[in-house]
Order: C-alpha cells, then structure tokens, then sequence
C-alpha cells in the first residue's frame, strides 16, 4: 500500500534509451567477469591514438571468441580482419605456446597497429600478420597446401563474406568451428531490397551458408556496448 501510495507521487525514472541500457549491462558483467587487463586497455589505446575506427569486438565478445578457441582446444586459428589485433590477442590467448593464429589484413597501417599491439600482449611468437587482400591471402593459404584450422573467425570487409566462407570451407576439417561477426547490422540483414553492399553482403553469405550442406550453422542476435549487431556460428561437419 505504502509502495503504492510512493509510487503516485513518485513515479519510476524512465528507462534509460536501449542502447545506454546495454552498454550499462555490458558495464555490469564486465565489472564482474573481466579482470582488469593492462595488455588490452594499452593495444585499445594505442588503436585510438593512431586513428583506428573502434569497431573492435566488445570485451566481453572477446572473451567469447576466447573461450570458445580454448573449449575445442584450438591450435591452429585462422582471423580475417585484423584492425589493431583486439580479437586477435584474445584468441592467440587460448592457444598452447606452440599453436599457431594467422590473421590477416589489408591496411598497413593498421597492421603496424596490430604488430605493436601483440608484441605488448606477449603473444607475437604466435601470431603471423599477413599484409593484403585477404581473397590474395585465403588463395595463397590454399595453394601452399596449408593445414586445416581449428578455428576461423570471418570479421573483414561484409561484402566478400561470401567469398571467405568458400575460402574458409577449403581450410577446414571436420569438426573446425567458423565464427562469422556482425550478421545482424542493427537489423537491416532482413532488408532484401537494400543498397547497402554490406548488408546485401551479408544477406548472400547467409544465403550460401544455409545451403552448404557440410556446414550446421546458427546465427544469434546480441546488443551491448558495441550496439545491436549478431554473430553466425558454423560447424563443419564432413
Ligand atoms: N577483428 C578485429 C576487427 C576487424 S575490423 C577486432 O575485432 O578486433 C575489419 C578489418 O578488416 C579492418 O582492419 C580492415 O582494414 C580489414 N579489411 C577490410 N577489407 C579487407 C580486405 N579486403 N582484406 C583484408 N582485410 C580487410
Ligand atoms: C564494422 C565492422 C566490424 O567488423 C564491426 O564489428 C563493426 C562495424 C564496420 O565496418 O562498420
Ligand atoms: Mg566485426
């Protein structure tokens, strides 16, 4: 009754905007889940100080990508976009000193980034940064007859998402897991008739994974301090 009463003449804050809601949640788990991490504040630093775009995965989505590369034992991981190597020293984490993380990236400049970044981290030994279009790379990958990885994160341009899945599918074996960032795009995915090449992109790598009949794949929707975007998740099968 009391509360009741209270309530009238105190009504509840609105809430806040979805967006700040997220970011606060995300601020929340973070507090409790992340342990402060000097190597990853100073690489996120040193990308801002040099200019870099901050459309690095979240630290909790880092940590994702961690712990789904130290679940299946990963040795072996390939990345494709690497920016200033956020996601890429998360992932190079989770594997035993002698595995192995090729990222690949088109910018020199923001593979010098990354270079400085992962020699902070500690993790340089294993991880090879390979300058160019990464189409150029994945060919040269394939051609060298390089083994199979164990895990494949697709996080470059959206337009040629496609084009790295058959790549990505050519890398693989039974049982490699190919994780596949920002399928969501605040939504606009299920715009069929958009102009947005990133998302018609999108909606074609979806497309051609959801044919594949090697592959069993979900896609999850999530919000946080990076928005509303989603990630698919694809298992290779045979
Ligand atoms: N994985 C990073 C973010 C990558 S952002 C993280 O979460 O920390 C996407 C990156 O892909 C950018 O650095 C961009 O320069 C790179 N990129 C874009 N087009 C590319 C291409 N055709 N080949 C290789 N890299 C490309
Ligand atoms: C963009 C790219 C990304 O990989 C991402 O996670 C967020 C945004 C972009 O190109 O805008
Ligand atoms: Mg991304």
């Amino acid at each position: 009754m009391l509360q009741r009463l209270k309530s009238l003449f105190s009504p509840a804050p609105p809430p806040p905007a979805p967006a700040e809601q997220w970011a606060a949640v995300d601020d929340y788990l973070s507090s409790l889940l992340l342990p402060p991490d000097p190597a990853l504040n100073q690489a996120l630093r040193v990308s801002q100080t040099a200019g870099l775009p901050a459309i690095q995965v979240s630290p909790l989505q880092g940590k994702f990508l961690y712990l789904l590369a130290k679940a299946i034992a990963a040795r072996r991981i390939l990345e494709i976009g690497t920016l200033g190597a956020y996601s890429t020293i998360w992932l190079a984490r989770a594997l035993p000193a002698d595995g192995l993380l090729v990222t690949l990236e088109l910018d020199p400049r923001h593979a010098a980034v990354a270079r400085e970044n992962l020699a902070g981290a500690g993790v340089s030994e294993r991880v090879e940064i390979h300058l160019g279009q990464a189409l150029d790379s994945l060919a040269r990958l394939v051609q060298e007859g390089s083994q199979p990885f164990d895990l494949i994160f697709i996080d470059a341009d959206k337009p040629n998402y496609a084009a790295y899945f058959e790549f990505s599918l050519q890398l693989s074996r039974a049982g490699t897991l190919i994780v596949a960032d920002n399928v969501i795009r605040k939504g606009k995915v299920i715009e069929e008739n958009s102009s947005d090449a990133s998302v018609l992109g999108m909606r074609r790598f979806l497309e051609r994974v959801a044919a594949e009949p090697r592959v069993t794949t979900t896609a999850l929707q999530t919000v946080g301090s990076k928005g509303y975007d989603g990630f698919a998740l694809i298992l290779v099968e045979s």
